[in-house]
């Protein structure tokens, strides 16, 4: 199957298990990408399931909002059962680089905000170790230089990505040439970086499952 209709069959299966453990009508947390895309299109034939959602970006509001799927923010959605979103990588634990939409920073809030993070994650974004895709470092655009060599000093190859100005009015860096084996302090020594808004590296906020898939069929794996 190729990676399109790998991405559809994945959001079916994540869409399935939503619906099964939803009590209507719920909130729901929605990610950003095209593996969120094809979740967004799936949706609209339930809305009904479905008080409104929370996007994590602008692009993902109008693509909710064409399904009809009402916007909601977090005062009138509270804390949700569920946010679906896609990876750039993911690692058997479950821990993600996230951001080549450069949506990280309200794709962390609004994960922040969900019970339950179910990704959803074509064959490719399985890896061994978080890193060969590049970070993405979302930064307040006087520190651009700073936060450049701060990743240098820790072995990074930092990239401004050109073009790109986020939802938050910053930029990204990518960081090449990292190799993330302790996601978690990785996240962390990287947002204690002055000027870095966040990092693509979701290990806090793993996700709980992940959608798949693997020799020829779609599958869930439990954190
Ligand atoms: C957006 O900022 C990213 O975190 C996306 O979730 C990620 O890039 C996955 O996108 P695709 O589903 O398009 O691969």
């Amino acid at each position: 199957m190729n990676q399109d209709d790998q991405k559809k069959a994945i959001a079916a299966a994540a869409l399935e298990y939503v619906l099964a453990e939803t009590e209507s009508p719920a909130p729901i947390g929605i990610g950003t990408g095209s593996t969120a895309n094809c979740f967004i299109d799936l949706l609209g034939e339930h809305k009904d399931r479905f008080s409104g959602a929370v996007p994590s970006s602008e692009a993902s509001a109008e693509r909710l909002a064409a399904q009809g799927i009402p916007i909601l923010n977090f005062a009138e959605s509270g804390r949700m059962n569920f946010y679906v979103d896609g990876a750039d990588e993911i690692n058997s634990e479950l821990c993600m680089i996230k951001g080549g939409g450069a949506a990280l920073t309200r794709e962390k809030i609004v994960a922040s905000m969900a019970e339950r993070f179910v990704c959803i994650a074509d064959e490719s974004k399985q890896v061994p170790v978080l890193g060969a895709f590049p970070l993405p470092v979302e930064v307040i655009p006087m520190a651009a230089v700073s936060v450049s060599l701060a990743m240098e000093k820790v072995g990074g190859k930092p990239t401004i990505r050109e073009g790109v100005t986020t939802d938050n009015g910053n930029i990204i860096v990518d960081v090449h040439n990292l190799e993330i084996g302790d996601a978690q302090a990785w996240e962390e020594a990287i947002n204690q970086i002055p000027g870095v808004v966040t990092n693509g590296i979701f290990a806090h906020q793993r996700a709980e499952i992940l959608f798949t898939f693997s020799e020829g069929r779609v599958i869930s794996v439990l954190a």
